[in-house]
């Protein structure tokens, strides 16, 4: 006999495929906002990435932002990836909520920082007012905030970002919010959503012509930290992204820093979610390979050009903990 938790995502996990069925007959194919980023005049990008930040500085917020904005200034980055989880533990109350400023503007000032970031809402975003972190007027008091639910940051056909709206997929926090509760405004009913969310990605993917392909999520889909994987995504999300080549699957929302690869697809899977509190003590078991586990704070960065992905995991000390790279003919 299965413990009830096992027995619940189980269920789920089975029930979920025949609901969306149903609901792919009633969605309306519709593309995905799309942003232009080229590379820089070397033919090279840039990015940091960081997840589960604004803590108004505390729990190292500042200190893994202090070193962000070293690594920043030594890559030149092109703009950064937020993987979610942007204000705790409540998200924003609307866009006049302070925490903007105290959690974001006011703690990533470096220099090197002062580029596009590019952000997903999570769990914790949901549990706010998620409307306003959409909102345009946010942009107008940091103009680097640039949140949209799923969409595509193209870069001149040398790598093409999809980001996912991940957190409605997680069936639990439709049935057992708990004490929360959850910003569905736009989003309710969730299988015509996620099955939206999945033709429209799906449709971009194929689309795509880029040497790089990139998904960045909330939730992971492979993960040895406190969440562990998120059986929705495994189940739903993954199978696409195998289908159309997806090189880096990017997420936060477990408190760590974690490289794993996957056993049958080239795809590697990247948590970068350290960017506060962290050091849960959990590390569970996984099907996929663990290249790097980290439970404590920091970031990643990564390069990228037409010949060659590079990514590395930084701490709040400025370590570099963990580097992989790959050359892209290297798989032909
Ligand atoms: C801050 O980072 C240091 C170095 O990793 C760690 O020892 C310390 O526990 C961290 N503080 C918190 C509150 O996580």
């Amino acid at each position: 006999m299965l413990p009830p938790p096992a027995r619940s995502a189980m269920a789920a996990a089975l029930v979920a495929p025949l609901v969306l069925l149903a609901a792919a007959a009633a969605a309306v194919a519709a593309e995905l906002p799309r942003l232009e980023h080229p590379p820089k005049a070397d033919g090279s990008l840039t990015i940091l990435a960081v997840g589960d930040w604004g803590r108004r500085g505390q729990f190292n917020q500042s200190t893994v932002a202090t070193q962000m904005g070293i690594v920043g200034e030594k890559m030149d980055i092109d703009f950064v990836i937020s993987t979610g989880d942007n204000f705790y533990k409540n998200g924003l109350t609307g866009v006049d909520d302070a925490a903007f400023e105290e959690s974001f503007t006011h703690i990533y000032t470096a220099s090197s920082l002062q580029k596009p970031w590019y952000t997903v809402l999570g769990n914790h975003d949901y549990r706010g007012d998620a409307l306003a972190q959409l909102s345009p007027v946010l942009g107008k008091v940091d103009s680097r905030w640039i949140c949209i639910k799923s969409f595509v940051v193209s870069s001149a056909g040398m790598a093409d970002f999809f980001f996912v709206d991940t957190t409605p997929f997680v069936l639990k926090y439709w049935t057992d919010p708990k004490e929360s509760k959850y910003d569905w405004r736009g989003v309710a009913p969730r299988e015509t959503y996620i099955a939206n969310v999945l033709k429209d990605l799906d449709a971009a993917l194929k689309q795509s012509t880029a040497t790089w392909k990139v998904v960045v999520g909330h939730h992971a889909i492979r993960s040895v930290s406190e969440h562990g994987d998120t059986q929705e995504l495994v189940q739903l999300l993954l199978p696409i992204l195998k289908a159309r080549g997806v090189d880096l699957y990017l997420n936060g929302h477990d408190h760590c820093l974690e490289h794993i690869s996957s056993r049958d697809s080239s795809i590697q899977y990247l948590t970068s979610g350290g960017g506060s509190k962290a050091w849960r003590g959990v590390r569970t078991p996984n099907a996929d390979r663990v290249e790097f586990f980290y439970d404590g704070q920091g970031f990643m960065s990564l390069r990228l050009t037409a010949a060659e992905a590079r990514l590395a995991f930084h701490d709040v000390a400025g370590e570099v903990l963990h580097t992989w790279a790959l050359a892209k003919n290297a798989r032909l």
